[in-house]
């Protein structure tokens, strides 16, 4: 007995160097700041992201987001042993859907798509919350995402930039590719917007660290047990997040909130600022910090410019039949 089915269209898939050609950095900073504000005023759906841990090698993280005609699912992993082995970190895959009939219309690599709204999301913080005349950037932590912040930065107009990093290899090659400088910690946290992009297992920001003016995006804390920043040295800022559940359960917050320090009242997400439904900076000699821990609708805003550069035949995708 035959089964007949629809026929099955061919499914684009955009490989790590496409999408880095499809969405240039420019692009990935406005189309993130619209997901957030999209995300902000409720047009955008994103549930929590469901964890799959993968014990003692790592875990899983399926994350979706829905929002303008199209679904998502990030299918993304954090096993931190897997540079031993000659394999990244951080892989997956995303599958982006019509919202509408449900047929997969993309799958795309996931890694460039979340070093990408990463670096974005820096660069949109740093816009919206750094004081108006910040130039300065230091990069602490110059590995896959500290490199895509830093270029976010660029593209978002900031510079020059110190990066540091106990790699002196991949300080210097960051360093060199921007015409920055390599430094020491201090004179990365000297700067006026500093990016903190460590696996999070040891402090690099503490009250000391603080000066007047200073904005901080706090990306590599973005789960459980990780901190970059002591929990004085987070309750003595002006706080700021991507998503309050996701940062105040695995994030750069958590700390200072398990120890009644910071409550919600406290911290204000980013897209409420970018809408004008809440204040940002408060004054020029403020401290703010701008804690990221990663959002679906981020991918989404980067998946769908994507997706339509491949439309517009801006680039070429392989393809499969399903
Ligand atoms: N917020 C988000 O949305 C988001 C997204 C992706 C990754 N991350 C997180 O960002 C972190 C970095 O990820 P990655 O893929 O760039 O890792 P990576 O391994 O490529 O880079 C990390 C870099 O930090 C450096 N480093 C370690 N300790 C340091 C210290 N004390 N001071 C300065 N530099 C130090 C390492 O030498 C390395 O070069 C991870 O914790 C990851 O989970 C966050």
């Amino acid at each position: 007995m035959s089964v007949s089915c629809a026929v099955v269209p061919e499914l684009p898939v955009l490989d790590h160097d496409t999408v880095l050609q499809a969405v240039p950095p420019a692009t990935a900073i406005e189309c993130v700041r619209q997901g957030l504000l999209r995300f902000h005023a409720g047009e955008w759906a994103m549930p929590a992201k469901v964890y799959l841990q993968s014990p003692p090698f790592g875990d899983f993280r399926a994350m979706p987001a829905r929002g303008d005609g199209l679904a998502l699912l990030k299918w993304i992993t954090s096993f931190p042993g897997n540079p031993q082995r000659g394999l990244p970190t951080v892989n997956g895959v995303i599958c982006l859907s019509d919202a509408e009939t449900g047929q997969p219309v993309m799958l795309l690599d996931a890694r460039s798509v979340t070093a990408l709204r990463t670096g974005a999301v820096a660069a949109v913080a740093a816009s919206a919350l750094a004081r108006s005349d910040a130039r300065t950037v230091g990069i602490v932590g110059c590995g896959l995402h500290g490199a895509w912040t830093a270029r976010c930065m660029v593209a978002a107009g900031y510079g020059l930039g110190v990066c540091h990093d106990p790699q002196a290899d991949a300080a210097a090659a960051l360093a060199g590719e921007l015409d920055w400088r390599t430094g020491t910690p201090a004179e990365a946290l000297a700067c006026d917007v500093v990016c903190c992009v460590t696996p999070g297992n040891s402090v690099v920001v503490d009250i000391g660290s603080l000066h007047a003016g200073l904005h901080l995006n706090m990306l590599g804390a973005d789960g459980p047990g990780k901190a970059e920043a002591s929990i004085g040295a987070v309750a003595s800022c002006v706080l700021f997040c991507d998503e309050w559940e996701q940062a105040s359960h695995g994030g750069e917050l958590t700390g200072a909130i398990e120890a009644g320090l910071v409550a919600r009242s406290d911290v204000t997400e980013l897209g409420a600022v970018l809408a004008g439904d809440a204040p940002g900076r408060p004054g020029a000699e403020s401290v703010t910090l701008f804690d990221s821990t990663g959002l679906a609708i981020q991918d989404l805003a980067v998946a769908a410019a994507a997706f339509a550069a491949w439309e517009d035949n801006r680039v070429q995708a392989q393809t499969v039949r399903l």
